[in-house]
C-alpha cells in the first residue's frame, strides 16, 4: 500500500481502532486451538477492542494461522490483518542447536544461513514476526536462559545478533516477495545481569559498563534493520526497562535512531505496579507510552487506560497516532494489505520440514557447536567396525548408557514449535548404522526431586513421570552389566531441560540426579570412557574431566543431534565449537568471564599470599576457557609478530602468527586474536577478543594467520563516557583460547 493510502487509513480509524492495534492478546483469545499460553480473560479487553486487537503471539501452522485471520477479519470493523508474533528462538519445526551452542561456532554466517532457513520453514507456517534474537549477555550460568544467549563478549554477541537479523529478515525488503520474517531483538536492555543470577531480579549497573559491554549487541541488531525490540522485565538503574523513557527514547530512538515497532516482553506493563513505579494499570500505561512503547504484550494496561489518559490530556493523540503509525507501517511492509495470510501454506510447511538439505544444514550446524572438551589419549574419533585401523577394532561392542542416550526432549526449553517426534536420538542413529555393535540403556534418570523444587508437584499433575524404586534398580544393573561387557562405554548425560531457560535458575550446577554416581559405576568397568554432555548453561565439571576419556560437550544440540553426535563420535565430522561462555570451576566463581577488568591486586595463580584479588579455597581461573575446545588435529601457535610498533589513525598494523596443523587429520582451526590497552582514563579488562578467523588446515601444514589491527577496534567509552580510543600502550596476542597474555607491544599515536 502507498504511504499515502496507509495514511488514510490511520485517520479514518477510530479511538477504539487504534488503541486496538497497540495491544497483543494471547491465541486462545481469539479462538486459536492448543494455546496454552496465559488464559487472561481477566484483561478485561472489552468485545470491541477484541475484535480489532492488532496482533497475537505463538499462533503458529499455516492452517491455523489461515483459520484465526479469516474468522479475525469478518469480525473486525478496520479489517486490518492481524500480525502474527512467536518466539521462534532456534528453528521453527527443524531445530538448531541452542543460541549458546551457536555461539560457540565462532561462525556467524552460519547464524545467518540458519535464520534463513527458519524464516523460510516460518513463513510457510503462517509466521511474520519472531521474538529473537536475544542480544542479552551473559557471565552467571546461574541464570536459565545463558541457553539462549550466544555467549559473554560483546563484539561476538553483537556480530551474532547482525546475522540473525540478516538472516530471518532476507528478502523482507523486496516489495511483494512476501520473504522473510520480521525480526524482534530482546530484552533490550541488561537482562541478562540479574542479581544472583535468579531471573527477573534487579539489575543495576554503571552506565559505562551498560554501554561498554551490554548495549553492543542490541545496537548491532538496530543497525542491521530489525524491524522490532522487546523491552525487558528488569531495571535498568533503578527505572524498569519498560518504563524507562531514557532507555526507550533517548538511547534506542535519538542515538540509535530506531523508528521499528517496540513491544513489552509478557506482562510487563503490569509488572510496573508490582515494581513499584506505578501506583495502579493506568499509570503504568502512561509510563509506558510515554518511554515510547508501541504494543503492550498481553494485559489489560493499554486496552483499558489509553483512551481515559489521551481524553485527560495526561497523553496526546499524536504520542498515539505515531504508535499506531509504526504498527501499520510493519504491516505494510509485510505485504498483509496486500494478503493478509502472507506465505502460509501447509504443503509448503511439511516440505520445508523434510526438506534434506535442512536436516542437513542441521547436522553441520551441530559439529559446529559441539565443543571437545578432553580426548586423553586421542580415545576419540572412534573407528567404525571393518575399517583398518582405529580405537574400536572389527567386533568391539559399545555401551550407550545414560538418560540422554534416547532422549527426544533433549531441544531445550525454547523449542516450543520444534517437532519432538522427528528428533533423531544417539540410539536412533546408532541403530541405523550398518555393523555398530552396541547395547543400550538409560541407568538413571535425570533428575531427582532435591535437583528441582517443583518436580513432586509436576509428577503429581502428571506433567512428569518419576521411576518407580523397581524401575530404577533395574536400570542401574543393567547399566552396569552393559558396561561390563563393553569395550568402550559412551555415557549421555546432562542437564534437564526444565532446568533451564526462562525461569530456570540454579544455584548448583553440577549433573543432577544420580548422574554423577553412575558415572563413577561406569569408569570402574571400562577401560574407555566416553562423555557426551548436554546442556543449556556452563556446568561444573570437574569430576567429569576427571573421570572421562573423552568428553563432548553438545549442548541441546537439535533436531538431527543424534546423527551429528554420531558422526562426530566416528570421525565423519570434527567438533568444531570453541567456548562461548567460561566454563567454571565452582559455582561461587560466578560471574565470571574472561574480558574482566585488571584489578590493583591480581593474582598469579601459584604466590602464597592471601592479600590478593583471589579466593583462599578455589582458583580464579575457570575449568575451561573461553575460547576453548579441542580437535582431532593438533595445532602449535608460533610467536605473535607485528609488522609495525605505530598505529596511526585511519592506518593499520598487521598482527600475526605462524600456525601449524601438527595432527595426522585435516581441520578447522579458530584463531583468535586477543587485545590489551594497558593504560586508560579508566580500567580497561585484561583482555578482548577482538578478532577470529576459521582456517582449514591440511595435516602438516603451516599458516600464516594475519589480523589488521585499526583505530576503530581500540575505542571504548571513556572517562567522560565518549566512546573514543585513547593513544597509548597496547599489547597483542594470537592464541588457540582465551588463556593467551597478550605480549606483542604497539602504540597509539594520535
Ligand atoms: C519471554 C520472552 C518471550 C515472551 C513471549 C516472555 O516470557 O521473556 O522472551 O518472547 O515471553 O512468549
Amino acid at each position: 500500500m502507498k504511504e499515502e493510502k496507509l495514511r488514510e487509513l490511520l485517520d479514518s480509524l477510530s479511538m477504539t481502532e487504534k488503541i486496538g492495534q497497540l495491544i497483543q492478546v494471547p491465541g486462545n483469545m481469539l479462538n486459536a486451538d492448543g494455546q496454552e499460553l496465559g488464559v487472561r480473560d481477566e484483561l478485561g479487553i472489552g468485545d470491541e477492542l477484541l475484535r480489532n486487537v492488532g496482533s497475537t503471539l505463538n499462533v503458529v501452522g499455516a492452517d491455523q494461522v489461515r483459520r484465526v485471520q479469516e474468522e479475525y477479519l469478518r469480525r473486525s470493523s478496520a479489517k486490518i490483518p492481524l500480525l502474527f508474533m512467536a518466539d521462534i528462538i532456534y528453528g521453527f519445526r527443524t531445530v538448531w542447536p541452542i543460541p549458546l551452542a551457536l555461539g560457540c561456532s565462532f561462525e556467524p554466517s552460519l547464524l545467518r544461513r540458519l535464520c534463513a532457513a527458519t524464516a523460510q520453514e516460518s513463513t510457510a507456517g503462517g509466521v511474520h514476526v519472531t521474538f529473537s534474537p536475544m542480544g542479552d549477555l551473559v557471565r552467571d550460568a546461574r541464570w536459565g536462559r545463558c541457553l539462549e544467549s550466544t555467549g559473554e563478549d560483546p563484539n561476538r554477541n553483537a556480530a551474532y545478533v547482525k546475522a540473525c537479523v540478516e538472516g530471518f529478515q532476507e528478502g523482507l525488503a523486496e516489495e511483494g516477495a512476501g520473504k522473510g520474517i520480521a525480526s524482534c531483538v530482546k530484552h533490550f536492555a541488561a537482562y541478562g545481569a540479574p542479581e544472583g543470577g535468579r531471573d527477573y531480579n534487579t539489575v543495576d549497573m554503571s552506565e559505562r559498563r551498560l554501554r561498554q559491554d551490554y548495549l553492543p549487541a542490541y545496537r548491532a541488531g538496530v543497525e542491521a534493520g530489525c524491524e522490532m525490540v522487546m523491552t525487558s522485565f528488569n531495571t535498568v538503574d533503578g527505572v524498569p526497562a519498560t518504563g524507562n523513557r531514557w532507555l526507550m527514547q533517548d538511547v534506542l530512538r535519538k542515538e540509535w535512531g530506531f523508528t521499528g515497532v517496540l513491544i513489552t516482553d509478557y506482562a510487563a506493563i503490569a509488572e510496573l505496579v508490582t515494581h513499584g513505579v506505578a501506583k495502579d494499570q493506568k499509570e503504568a500505561a502512561r509510563l509506558a507510552m510515554e518511554a515510547g512503547v508501541d504494543i503492550d504484550m498481553c494485559t489489560g494496561c493499554y486496552a483499558n487506560h489509553l483512551e481515559a489518559l489521551i481524553r485527560e490530556g495526561a497523553l496526546t493523540q499524536e504520542q498515539l497516532d505515531a504508535a499506531v503509525w509504526r504498527v501499520l507501517s510493519l504491516k505494510n511492509r509485510l505485504g498483509l494489505f496486500e494478503d493478509p495470510f502472507r506465505g502460509a501454506d501447509a504443503a509448503a510447511e511439511n516440505r520445508l520440514y523434510q526438506n534434506e538439505s535442512f536436516l542437513a544444514l542441521a547436522r553441520e550446524a551441530a559439529a559446529k557447536c559441539s565443543v571437545l572438551l578432553e580426548n586423553k589419549g586421542e580415545l576419540l574419533p572412534l573407528r567404525e567396525a571393518g575399517e583398518a585401523e582405529g580405537t574400536q577394532a572389527k567386533g568391539e561392542r559399545i555401551a550407550l548408557i545414560g538418560p540422554f542416550a534416547d532422549r527426544k526432549e533433549a531441544l531445550g526449553m525454547w523449542a516450543i514449535h520444534g517437532d519432538r517426534k522427528g528428533v533423531v536420538t544417539i540410539r536412533e542413529a546408532f541403530a541405523e548404522t550398518p555393523g555398530l555393535d552396541f547395547c543400550w540403556t538409560e541407568g538413571c534418570e535425570t533428575l531427582l526431586p532435591e535437583d528441582y523444587t517443583d518436580l513432586p508437584v509436576l509428577a503429581e499433575r502428571g506433567e512428569r513421570v518419576c521411576w518407580s524404586e523397581e524401575k530404577r534398580k533395574e536400570e542401574w544393573a543393567r547399566a552396569l552389566e552393559i558396561a561390563e561387557n563393553a569395550d568402550v562405554a559412551v555415557v549421555a548425560l546432562g542437564e534437564d531441560e526444565i532446568q533451564g531457560g526462562e525461569g530456570g535458575s540454579r544455584t548448583k550446577l553440577t549433573l543432577p540426579g544420580d548422574q554423577l554416581r553412575l558415572l563413577r559405576e561406569v569408569r570402574k568397568r571400562v577401560s574407555r570412557l566416553i562423555v557426551v554432555l548436554f546442556a543449556g548453561r556452563p556446568l561444573e565439571l570437574r569430576e567429569v574431566k576427571e573421570l572421562a576419556d573423552a568428553l563432548l560437550l553438545v549442548w541441546y544440540p537439535g533436531t538431527e543431534g543424534g546423527r551429528a553426535i554420531r558422526d562426530m563420535l566416528f570421525g565423519k565430522s570434527e567438533p568444531e565449537g570453541r567456548l562461548s561462555m567460561s566454563l567454571p570451576e565452582s559455582v561461587g566463581q560466578l560471574p565470571l568471564y574472561y574480558n574482566a577488568f585488571s584489578t590493583g591486586r591480581p593474582y598469579d595463580g601459584k604466590t602464597a599470599n592471601r592479600f590478593f584479588s583471589r579466593y583462599t579455597d578455589c582458583p580464579n581461573a575457570p575449568l575451561y576457557p573461553f575460547g576453548y575446545g579441542l580437535s582431532y588435529h593438533s595445532a602449535a601457535y608460533g610467536p605473535t609478530h607485528l609488522d609495525g610498533r605505530i598505529l596511526k589513525r585511519g592506518g593499520t598494523v598487521t598482527v600475526w602468527a605462524e600456525v601449524t596443523n601438527t595432527g595426522s587429520r585435516d581441520g578447522v582451526e579458530t584463531v583468535q586474536l586477543y587485545l590489551r590497552d594497558v593504560t586508560g582514563s579508566v580500567v580497561r579488562p585484561v583482555k578482548e577478543l577482538a578478532d577470529v578467523r576459521k582456517v582449514f588446515l591440511k595435516a602438516g601444514e603451516t599458516r600464516r594467520v594475519e589480523f589488521a589491527v585499526t583505530e576503530e577496534m581500540l575505542r571504548f567509552y571513556g572517562r567522560d563516557l565518549q566512546y573514543r580510543s585513547e593513544p597509548g600502550l597496547f599489547r597483542a596476542a594470537i592464541g588457540a583460547d582465551s588463556s593467551v597474555v597478550p605480549d606483542a607491544e604497539f602504540e597509539l599515536e594520535d
